[in-house]
């Protein structure tokens, strides 16, 4: 069995040495033009001349949660498309989102900036009924942020294209429970998947849905939201502020106004990072699965993209 390795922006080294270790009777090596075709591939970014060339590829396994830049490019007719199903990325989402709100909250800004000065100050206790959380997506990363809000005692709103049941969470679902979802929402956590549907769905007039006092947490694809129609919303008053870890262009541009706004902090792509050793076992794991002609976890509809 040959394995290939095409990850741009990643030491391959060490996904090597990884990869060979889990699976020992394989080929593992690193791709580069006119090498010979491989049965699976492990991915990042790869140039469209990857997939010209490795023809047979049986499994496509993307180092990531979302697809969508994948799914631009022409793959092999048979080759199913893997991506990694949580591996070390719902807890480091759920620290991420649950800092963000608690932040605003608790108004911990506005503390430290008195702070800064000398000034021993107190606010009035915010009421956390005031704060529904709603969360865009009910998956893997989703759902577990949603279970992390919930213990910290946030009323919980979740909304997915499916009808879904989560613990503690009040679940909407599809075109038809959207409104109604974002009317009981006060912040607004984005963990969709980027795709036709998807694309733009933070925009002027879903945001202005939102309670007022709004809060914008996007941590999954800078294409989900309107820059400009955040910016406007801010400026009204509507909304309170943003968390933003994804951009449309990135890294960020220097004159981007989200840089120096006031109401929004800006993280480089870091919400939750990809794990080397979880992930290597979770491919490992699946690899050897699909060679005993078992079903694996992750993989991607083509049809409704992701
Ligand atoms: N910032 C980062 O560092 C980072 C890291 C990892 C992932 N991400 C992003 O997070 C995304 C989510 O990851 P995941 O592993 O949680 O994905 P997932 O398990 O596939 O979950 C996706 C969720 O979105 C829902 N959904 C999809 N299309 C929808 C639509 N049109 N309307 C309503 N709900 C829709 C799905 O609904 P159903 O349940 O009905 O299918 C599902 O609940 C990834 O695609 C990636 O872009 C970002």
């Amino acid at each position: 069995m040959r394995i290939t390795f095409c990850c741009t922006d990643t030491a391959a080294e060490p996904w090597l040495q990884g990869l060979r270790a889990a699976l020992p009777n394989a080929e593992v090596t690193l791709w580069s033009a006119g090498a010979p075709v491989a049965d699976y591939a492990v991915v990042w970014a790869p140039p469209q001349q990857f997939f010209d060339e490795q023809s047979q590829l049986k499994a496509v396994f993307n180092i990531g949660a979302g697809v969508d830049a994948l799914l631009k490019l022409q793959l092999p007719p048979n080759a199913q498309i893997v991506r990694l199903d949580d591996a070390g990325m719902s807890v480091q989402m759920a620290e991420y989102v649950c800092h963000a709100v608690i932040r605003h909250f608790r108004e911990f800004d506005a503390y430290e900036a008195d702070t800064r000065q000398g000034k021993w100050s107190f606010r009035k206790p915010r009421a956390r009924a005031d704060f529904p959380v709603g969360i865009m997506g009910l998956g893997v990363l989703g759902a577990r942020v949603a279970r992390a809000l919930g213990t910290f005692e946030f009323s919980v709103k979740g909304w997915s294209r499916s009808p879904k049941t989560v613990d503690g969470v009040q679940c909407f679902s599809g075109a038809q429970g959207f409104q109604d979802f974002l009317a009981a929402s006060r912040v607004l956590v984005c963990l969709l998947p980027l795709t036709a549907d998807t694309r733009d769905i933070m925009n002027r007039d879903t945001l202005s849905q939102l309670q007022p006092g709004g809060y914008v947490i996007n941590v999954a694809r800078g294409a989900h939201l309107v820059d400009e129609d955040l910016l406007a919303l801010l400026d009204s008053g509507h909304l309170a502020g943003a968390t933003l870890d994804v951009f449309r262009t990135e890294p960020l541009p220097a004159d981007h106004p989200f840089w120096q706004h006031p109401s929004i902090t800006v993280t480089p792509h870091t919400s939750a990072r990809t794990l080397r050793s979880e992930s290597i076992a979770q491919i490992a794991g699946k690899i050897a699965a699909l060679q005993r002609g078992e079903p694996v976890a992750g993989v991607v509809e083509a049809g409704r993209g992701y």
